[in-house]
């Protein structure tokens, strides 16, 4: 059937300061009209009383280990994540075996995940080739190619001539430059620094290295008058340069990792090195900060920086990989900031959907408008669920919120018209 009609569902669209219970009408892959007590004999009827209807989810951070780890995840798995996440856009990062850094790699993952057809997949390519930071790559074959965004994620790109040079090209071409930043000389360690690592006896990641980077990264930006992207942002003091700058007018926006929002350095004591991620989980006077920024409008974006590994990789800390899988908890998350009255569910759409979408320009994302085309989540922000064997799509269990239950549930993702994830 290709008609849906949604009927009483609480539609959030902050790209329209929309925020009310009406219906939607869905045909041929569109919305077709968005209303009160709309009737359609022949669509598929999905009754979203007590739900939020709103436009599906944007991930601008996200990796998916194909090609190369598959073990961790693939393009499959990782549609099935993100679409029981609420998610119908994915920016993969380049750091797979072999990297994006040519148009071969960018090909193969476009025709692969239009195979799977769950959701859109737009890879992003390095910044330099291999990602050794030595060379540019060829940012014109990539953005042929389908690549949407240049970094080298997971590696800073150090070379301050290369990041000028970057920035000017890429803006040329109208593609985002978006940087991991943490300067390896400083941030060789494995957690944040401070009493725990001091505790642990564990060499660390301080919050300088992360601040020496996107201080010069903005220079860079305001100076170029490129767009850059700061990913996965951390520190406190980091936000107040980010803020400095676009109140400076620079073309800049950043990004937060759930997890920085909810835990802190303290995590490692109780999960180990499941709660070991690059940036590193911080103070709670950093958290304090992140969130300050999220109201303010500092941050752009809520990104997952889904990072799934196997559970072997998941060892001793010095030793593990570092990262936590993400589509499915990003969600839940987010609605605890909501409970806490940290931002509204207006404001979570527009940093996990609207926002993103426009940084990336992105059409028929990010907003519910008739006639475009028909990307939706539908959630409860109520029901309970654990994340565990029998609910978890992805390949990987990293996360410190394995097997605890979460509130809030993806009940329907519609991507172009058609249901690709329900759990009515
Ligand atoms: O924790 C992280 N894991 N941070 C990164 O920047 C890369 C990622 C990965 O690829 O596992
Ligand atoms: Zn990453």
């Amino acid at each position: 059937m290709s008609k849906l009609l949604i009927k009483r569902g609480r539609i959030v669209d902050p790209s329209q300061n929309l925020d009310t219970v009406m219906d939607i009408l869905v045909e041929k892959g569109k919305i077709k009209a968005i209303g009160e007590n709309l009737f359609e004999l022949e669509a598929q009827l999905i009754d979203a009383s007590g739900l939020v209807v709103c436009p599906s989810f944007v991930d601008i951070h996200a990796h998916l280990r194909d090609p190369g780890e598959t073990y961790k995840e693939d393009i499959e798995s990782a549609s099935r994540c993100a679409v029981a996440g609420g998610y119908t856009t994915l920016v993969c990062m380049p750091n797979t075996k072999p990297p994006i850094d040519n148009p071969h790699v960018a090909n193969y993952i476009i025709q692969k995940a239009k195979s799977v057809g769950l959701c859109y997949i737009l890879p992003s390519g390095t910044l330099t080739k291999g990602r050794e930071g030595r060379e540019l790559s060829d940012f014109y074959a990539l953005k042929q190619a389908g690549c949407v965004a240049l970094t080298d994620d997971g590696s800073p790109l150090m070379d301050s001539r290369l990041m000028q040079r970057a920035l000017e090209l890429a803006g040329q071409l109208g593609l985002l430059v978006m940087n991991h930043c943490e300067d390896d000389t400083i941030a060789y360690g494995h957690i944040n620094e401070g009493y725990v690592s001091s505790l642990l006896g564990v060499a660390s990641r301080p919050p300088q290295a992360e601040d020496i980077l996107v201080a010069r990264d903005l220079i860079l930006s305001y100076h170029t008058g490129s767009p850059l992207h700061i990913q996965h942002l951390s520190s406190a003091l980091s936000v107040e340069l980010i803020r400095y700058f676009k109140g400076k007018g620079a073309k800049v926006s950043c990004e937060v990792n759930p997890y920085h929002l909810v835990f802190t350095q303290e995590e490692v004591l109780k999960s180990g090195s499941l709660a070991k991620v690059n940036p590193p989980l911080r103070r709670e006077e950093d958290r304090q900060a992140l969130l300050e920024a999220l109201k303010d409008g500092t941050i752009d974006c809520i990104a997952t920086d889904h990072a799934p590994h196997a559970t072997w990789e998941k060892g001793q800390i010095e030793k593990a990989k570092a990262g936590m899988i993400g589509l499915q908890t990003a969600l839940p998350i987010a609605l605890e900031l909501v409970r806490h009255g940290h931002i509204n569910l207006s404001k979570m759409v527009e940093l996990m959907s609207c926002a993103p979408a426009k940084l990336l320009r992105l059409e028929g994302c990010g907003a519910l408008k008739v006639g475009s085309k028909a990307n939706l989540t539908i959630f409860d922000p109520e029901r309970e669920w654990v994340l565990d064997e029998r609910t978890n799509f992805s390949k990987s269990q990293n996360t410190p919120l394995w097997k605890k239950t979460l509130k809030g549930k993806v009940i329907y993702t519609i991507y172009e018209g058609k249901v690709v994830y329900s759990d009515a």
